[in-house]
């Protein structure tokens, strides 16, 4: 792969809650991209839907995408309160976060409806950003290997060997997510392995060739003090981006470490 195709996904969360937030963050960030030249770095915005607009129409620059923080397994129909793939990519919308443990936990998300999700996604030519990785209890337990082979295995089972480039896969340990008070960040070694066994998942299954085009990211707790070592020393493709995504000069700053 390139270094050209390094991404960071700026997760907003629902932390920035209101319009004159998010026009203070959209100030802030005009001035901290300014003069800037990224090249090789995607960033990809994921606002709350509703400030998409508001947020589309100041970052019409070449370095800036867009996705959702998720989207549902069907396209039109009966479905209250559901944004589709199909909506979202008719807004250029090409990503969307599937899988996010937040959504696993507080909406009883399955690893079946992330499947489904996905394949929807894919389906109109999204790119969805699959986020695997385990909690807390499970990292105490040893099973970091189990839990995220079987998310693997669940979740892609109906993306193709056509299709699986589209996928990115978000290696993110539940227990390093800022929003649940880390007590230590992942090392770079631990980071290194998951992306090995992510890897090698995608080898047995999708073959040596394509599975080198499927880009593995990393996200919990990034900032711009530990992005070297979370992605460049481990090998990562990129990052996903929580808390630090909503003080626009640490997501820039970010971008430009990984950008070569
Ligand atoms: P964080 O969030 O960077 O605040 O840890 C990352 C995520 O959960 O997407």
């Amino acid at each position: 792969m390139k270094k050209s195709d390094r991404l960071v996904v700026a997760n907003f969360k629902m932390y920035l809650s209101c319009a004159a937030e998010i026009d203070r963050w959209l100030e802030i960030f005009s001035k901290a991209k300014k003069g800037i030249r990224i090249s090789n770095t995607k960033i990809i915005l994921c606002p709350p839907l509703l400030f998409l607009d508001r947020i589309m129409s100041k970052n019409k620059n070449g370095f800036i995408e867009f996705g959702s923080q998720d989207s549902f397994w069907e396209n039109r129909g009966a479905h209250t309160g559901a944004i589709s793939p199909i909506m979202l990519h008719s807004c250029q919308v090409n990503y969307s976060i599937l899988g996010h443990s937040e959504r696993r936990i507080s909406l009883g998300e399955t690893d079946g409806m992330i499947a489904r999700k996905i394949q929807a996604a894919i389906g109109v030519g999204m790119c969805p950003i699959l986020c695997v990785g385990e909690n807390a209890d499970q990292k105490k337990r040893d099973m970091l290997m189990d839990v995220v082979l079987s998310q693997l295995d669940k979740c892609l089972s109906p993306v193709s060997k056509g299709k699986i480039e589209k996928v990115v896969i978000c290696y993110e340990p539940v227990w390093a997510i800022s929003a649940n008070s880390p007590s230590r960040m992942p090392t770079t070694n631990e980071i290194m392995g998951a992306r090995l066994l992510i890897k090698k998942f995608l080898v047995e299954k999708y073959g040596q060739n394509v599975s080198s085009r499927v880009k593995i990211i990393y996200g919990g707790s990034v900032d711009s003090k530990n992005i070297t070592s979370v992605c460049l020393d481990s090998g990562m493709d990129g990052v996903l981006v929580g808390k630090a995504s909503t003080m626009p000069y640490e997501l820039i700053k970010i971008a430009q470490s990984i950008d070569d």
